[in-house]
């Protein structure tokens, strides 16, 4: 999606409009907003409210799970592995031979590009020549990659948080079919893609989550049972084919604060998002970043769109010294 049609930039422009805030775009990608004498920035999702050392630290997935490691706060672990191509950051057993040690230790793993996001190059690993084929992917491109244990997610959530307050969270619903005890998969699926919208469609073919599916020892001519669901995707990413939908429950907001505000506290973030997914052990953090991304959220409707407006509305008014005025 090009830079000018998503929902993020119709929403920047609309609130500058509404709130006689001067705004000035390049490429709609960077923004510089104006208000009196106070100025400051957007970049992509990133407001000028954290700082830029944060921000860094946050992008370096390994980094942020180390410091998580070190504050005792329950989180995916991620550790680096740089380039071959950058032999001189790599010592000897922080290479090839640690991804090798780590994975005759889990035989399941996650390997990611270390500052990726949207899910690009985030690879599950279950034999050696998967591991050598996705690390040969990823440092195409990249010059350090994130390790993890494959860890087992009941449910994937986004907590957004701005000035210590948590203002909305909700949880990632991956594309999948459900049965009914008649229609095969292949009919629940033809039945859907039939339905789908151009952007669902998108998401359901991108990255191939088909084969995914397939390769995991599924049967296109299953009948699966009544409501029983088939995910077709193992990632969460609402830009590969998941949906947003609002957390309503009060104790499952009370459990996501918990642990939001301690990485909150941690980071000292004012503005920020934090993934969080619930295991067989608890919840943790998977991620968090300090560029707040709704554009999936907003696309859902229109009430939706309405909440995501209020957060960014109220991260401007932050950012330039408005609030309260
Ligand atoms: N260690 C892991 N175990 C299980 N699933 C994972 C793991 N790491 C990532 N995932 C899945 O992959 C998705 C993308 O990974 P993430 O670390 O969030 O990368 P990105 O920053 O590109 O979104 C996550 O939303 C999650 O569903
Ligand atoms: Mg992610």
């Amino acid at each position: 999606m090009a830079n000018w049609e998503t929902a993020f930039v119709k929403i920047i422009r609309e609130i500058c409009r509404e709130d006689g805030i001067s705004l000035t775009s390049f490429d709609d990608w960077a923004f510089c907003l104006r208000k009196g004498e106070t100025h400051n920035f957007i970049y992509g999702y990133q407001f000028g409210l954290d700082n830029a050392a944060v921000a860094a630290i946050l992008r370096d997935k390994a980094a942020a799970s180390e410091m998580m490691t070190a504050a005792k706060l329950a989180h995916v672990p991620h550790w680096c592995v740089m380039s071959p191509a950058h032999p001189e950051f790599c010592s000897l057993d922080s290479g090839w031979e640690f991804i090798e040690k780590i994975f005759s230790d889990y035989k399941d793993l996650v390997v990611k590009d270390n500052q990726g996001t949207g899910g690009r190059l985030v690879f599950r690993v279950r034999t050696r020549q998967e591991l050598e084929q996705a690390c040969h992917e990823i440092f195409s491109t990249a010059s350090s990659l994130a390790v993890s244990p494959y860890i087992p997610i009941e449910k994937e959530y986004r907590v957004i948080v701005l000035d210590k307050k948590i203002k909305l969270a909700f949880s990632k619903i991956r594309p999948h079919v459900t049965g009914d005890g008649i229609h095969t998969v292949r009919e629940l699926l033809g039945e859907q893609i039939a339905r789908a919208t151009d952007s669902q469609l998108k998401g359901l073919f991108s990255q191939g989550c088909l084969p995914e599916f397939l390769s995991g020892g599924q049967r296109a001519d299953t009948v699966l049972s009544q409501g029983q669901e088939l995910v077709l995707e193992w990632k969460h990413n609402l830009g590969q084919g998941a949906a947003a939908e609002l957390v309503t429950e009060q104790d499952i907001m009370q459990d996501l604060r918990n642990i939001a505000s301690r990485a909150v506290e941690l980071f000292g973030l004012r503005f920020a998002s934090v993934d969080v997914i619930k295991t067989s052990e608890g919840y943790k953090i998977l991620e968090i970043n300090s560029g707040v991304m709704m554009e999936n959220l907003a696309r859902t409707d229109h009430r939706c769109y309405q909440l995501a407006k209020e957060i960014y509305r109220n991260a401007i008014h932050s950012m330039l010294g408005m609030t309260g005025k």
